[in-house]
């Protein structure tokens, strides 16, 4: 029995280990940046239910996507990290993670939504890359906050 058991510690320490590998193929596997990246459609897809960039302010359900890009990525971030960051916060939606305070505030802290990795950085390779659409009254909003926004 024992040598059994033993065998499936390694199992699933073998499985464990490999459900991390692809992290570090993150840049290798980038897609290149064509019209139609595939993570604007799983954006779209996936995201957009909630974080949906016309819906106006008093509708929403969570801030739209360009306002998370702004949140996340400064002048110094690079892409690695913001896929990093995003695939983190998709792990683990839970308050010691937040960055968006006034969000969380507003709409209650995300639901845990077990989205592939593959998926997460597809959308984030899209986010870090290409201008997000926004919401008419985002930039005034923005300006507003900025202030609380940028606060780390
Ligand atoms: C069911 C609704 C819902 C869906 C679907 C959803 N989100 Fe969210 N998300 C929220 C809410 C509400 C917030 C604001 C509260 C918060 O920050 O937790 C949020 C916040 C976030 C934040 C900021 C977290 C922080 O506070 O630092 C990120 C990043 C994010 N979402 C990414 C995504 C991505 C990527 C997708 C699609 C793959 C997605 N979300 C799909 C509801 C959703």
């Amino acid at each position: 029995m024992k040598p059994i058991l033993i065998g499936l510690v390694f199992v699933l320490l073998f499985v464990n280990c490999d459900k991390h590998k692809p992290k570090n193929n993150i840049i290798k596997t980038d897609v290149t940046n064509t019209k139609e990246h595939p993570g604007k459609k799983l954006m779209e897809v996936h995201c957009y239910s909630c974080h949906h960039p016309t819906a106006d302010e008093d509708n929403r359900l969570a801030p739209p996507m360009i306002a998370i890009k702004m949140r996340y990525v400064n002048d110094s971030t690079t892409k690695k990290e913001f896929i990093a960051d995003m695939q983190n916060w998709i792990k683990n939606p839970v308050e010691s993670n937040v960055k968006m305070y006034g969000a969380v505030k507003r709409f209650g802290i995300m639901g845990n939504l077990p989205y592939p990795e593959r998926v997460i950085e597809q959308i984030a390779d899209y986010m870090f890359d290409n201008d997000i659409e926004q919401p008419e009254w985002f930039q005034d909003h923005f300006n507003q906050n900025k202030g609380n926004m940028r606060q780390n």
